[in-house]
């Protein structure tokens, strides 16, 4: 059997022309263009990378965006305030910070400072906290992005056994709570696990999220499974890789996300979903967060 190709690219195209649409309307209906405020601090190339990605899909879908760039000599304190006036200014509604940091800056205290209602990342402890107990909150971009291209396959999450590799806070803890939510069983393993393969093998769907190219061969999958690559890993030769042998695996599974065109695209197009809500959380009287 050879598996279906998951496009991330194409789910994130749809979805980004019906946001798209939605900010068109709100602006029409409502006089309010939904904004988004980027922090970059220093050269790494992979985050310049990112952020260029998110300002072309924020100018794709009409949403503004606002690029702040430091450098890494930035002191702590300099960046909480530039927060601190992005949280005051009520004509931007999400505020995203570029991670990693470098390390004379705690990360936890600059996501911390971002107002909950402004963290289209979802990584601040409030929103982590309301997705806990089931409670409305901006959602991480990855593991949401994971969850709606699971959803747009012909298949049910409830009672099946996830498997996700990897406990980072940003993707792999939050995936499985999120999966949890659709009643799926979620198993966690890491580097410390023991027996990885013992595990992995009764994925019924398998979501790789540990950083390490081609770690994921046929040996660790079960015949049939959806196998989610969130890895991006470039290779000697420049080329990106996921965490799954993809063409080894790919003739095991039922389903399988690429790597590039994959979780990538869809994890972007969360964030305009996020900054959308945010400024319709504006326009309406009912708010979930207070900013
Ligand atoms: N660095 C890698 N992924 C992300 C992300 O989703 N958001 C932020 N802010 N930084 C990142």
């Amino acid at each position: 059997m050879s598996a279906v190709i998951v496009s991330g690219k194409d789910l994130a195209k749809e979805k980004r022309a019906f946001i798209k649409e939605k900010v068109s309307e709100l602006h029409t209906e409502k006089n309010i263009q939904p904004s988004l405020a980027v922090i970059l601090v220093g050269e790494d190339p992979a985050s310049q990378s990112y952020v260029r990605a998110k300002e072309k899909a924020c100018e794709e879908a009409g949403i503004n965006s606002i690029l702040e760039k430091y450098p890494s000599s930035i002191t702590q304190d300099e960046l909480l305030e530039r927060i601190t006036h992005f949280n005051g200014d009520a004509s931007v509604h999400g505020i995203l910070v570029q991670l990693p940091l470098p390390d004379h800056i705690d990360e936890l205290a600059v996501i911390e400072h971002i107002s909950p209602g402004k963290d289209v990342d979802g990584f601040h402890p409030v929103n982590i906290g309301r997705m806990m107990i089931d409670q409305k909150s901006f959602l991480p971009c990855t593991p949401y992005g994971i969850v709606e291209m699971i959803k747009s396959l012909d298949v049910s999450i409830s009672g099946k056994h996830v498997v996700v590799i990897g406990r980072s806070n940003i993707v792999g803890k939050p995936v499985g709570q999120l999966l949890l939510k659709e009643d799926a069983t979620v198993t966690y393993c890491h580097s410390r696990t023991k027996d990885l393969a013992s595990i992995t093998k009764q994925a019924d769907i398998l979501i790789a999220a540990v950083g390490r190219a081609k770690l994921i061969g046929p040996e660790y999958v079960k015949d049939g499974a959806i196998v989610i690559d969130v890895g991006v890993n470039r290779l000697e030769t420049g080329k990106l890789c996921g965490d799954v042998d993809f063409e080894a695996v790919k003739e095991k599974a039922s389903y399988i996300t690429p790597v590039p065109g994959g979780v990538g695209p869809m994890t972007i197009t969360m964030l305009l979903h996020n900054t959308l809500q945010s400024a319709q959380n504006e326009a309406c009287e009912n708010k979930t967060f207070s900013s």
